[in-house]
């Protein structure tokens, strides 16, 4: 992949793809850290004395303004991290070219932008004269500005792109052995691909979270009232049949078997409590896991851990057992740890765990795509 390092990007005006699709709770930004990631991509491009026009999306407004998925908050927050003035553009014509560092408008104002629209990725490319990839999380969306606006402009990956790929890419295609998976959040479908994937290059699946509730369904356990997906019994009895291939199932695969924490409701009232797994109450809610100590020794031998779903309903801090006991296990330990973005990277940052890891990826989507070996449109439209 083409990367900034590897094109003159010298005086130029380099429009930035960042992705600060951030969380924003009372019209604060609830958690600062892809805007974090993507700042030394500007400071490289500002050092080598290019102007920067920044273009992103926040939320989902549909094609249309919508106030509350505004950029303008990003803007207060990046000039602080970058200790310089950032200009606001409501619109693309706004852009003044005396500015050093332009931030536009929320993208996603315009419909042009999901849909590829290739006029649309026009007008992004007019903004300058190279194109800089570095928004990891989005670029498992065709999106104007992932995709069309590459055919119009040089174009390269940033440097959180380039760092994101390359340590995805390699801890999946080359870990110190054993390699560990840790699977949880809440969907056994929205991960049968990483499934299948990690059941073939894993040495041991950690399996935890809602979804464990599902497997512990299709085992015949009784989860009382547990969110659990049906249908999935087919997907279920695939993996287990790949599992056994390389080793006893009961090996390969871990579930939750011995204990959970289970909750009476599913709101902020719930308070943990300590259940076997074969005594979950008709109303009960499995919320949590216990890990026991061997599969946390476990992970503290291992070479490579990869964390992709939290294990519990973190949201709540009664919830939290098995995700804290998982992250200080790999903190333990000398393997070489991943965590994929999304719920997982919001419950890591939120408790101020990110530094027992060695990479804490800024994708969702784009992360278990990546991991999944799935192929991206945003990293397709860059040149090699
Ligand atoms: C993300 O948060 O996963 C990315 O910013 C992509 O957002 P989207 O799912 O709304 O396309």
């Amino acid at each position: 992949m083409k990367t900034i390092r590897g094109i003159s990007v010298e005086g130029k005006t380099a429009v930035v793809r960042a992705d600060y699709n951030v969380p924003v709770s009372g019209g604060e930004i609830a958690d600062d850290y892809r805007i974090q990631k993507n700042i030394p991509t500007l400071q490289y491009l500002l050092e080598k004395g290019c102007r920067l026009v920044i273009v992103s999306h926040l939320g989902r407004p549909d094609g249309e303004y919508d106030w509350r998925y505004s950029l303008t908050g990003v803007m207060e927050v990046l000039e602080t991290q970058l200790d310089r003035p950032v200009d606001f553009a409501s619109d693309f014509d706004q852009v003044d070219s005396a500015n050093t560092i332009t931030l536009c408008e929320n993208l996603r104002f315009h419909p042009g932008e999901e849909a590829n629209d290739r006029d649309f990725a026009q007008q992004i490319a007019r903004l300058g004269d190279v194109f800089v990839q570095d928004g990891f999380g989005v670029v498992h969306r065709a999106h104007a500005s992932t995709d069309a606006v590459t055919e119009f402009l040089p174009s390269a990956a940033g440097l959180l792109l380039e760092e994101e790929v390359r340590t995805i890419t390699e801890t999946m295609d080359n870990p110190d052995r054993p390699l560990i998976a840790i699977m949880g959040g809440a969907k056994v479908s929205d991960k049968i691909e990483l499934m299948r994937r990690m059941v073939s290059r894993a040495d041991r699946m950690i399996i935890g979270g809602a979804m464990a509730n599902t497997f512990l369904k299709y085992h015949g356990y009784d989860i009382g009232a547990s969110t659990y997906e049906d249908g999935q019994e087919a997907t279920i009895a695939d993996i287990y049949q790949q599992a056994a291939k390389k080793r006893s199932e009961g090996n390969m695969i871990w579930l939750p078997e011995d204990g959970v924490y289970v909750g009476k409701t599913l709101d902020t009232s719930a308070r943990s409590q300590a259940s076997a797994t074969d005594q979950v109450g008709a109303g009960d809610y499995i919320l949590d896991d216990e890990i026991p100590g061997s599969v946390l020794d476990e992970i503290k031998n291992a070479g490579t851990v990869i964390w992709n779903g939290p294990l519990g309903m973190t949201e709540f801090p009664d919830f939290t057992h098995g995700s804290r006991a998982v992250a200080e296990a790999i903190k333990a330990s000398s393997a070489k740890s991943v965590v994929g973005g999304g719920d997982t990277a919001g419950f890591v940052q939120q408790h101020g765990l990110l530094d027992h890891f060695d990479w804490v990826s800024t994708g969702g989507g784009a992360a278990l795509d990546l991991m999944a070996g799935k192929e991206l449109p945003g990293l397709i439209a860059l040149p090699d």
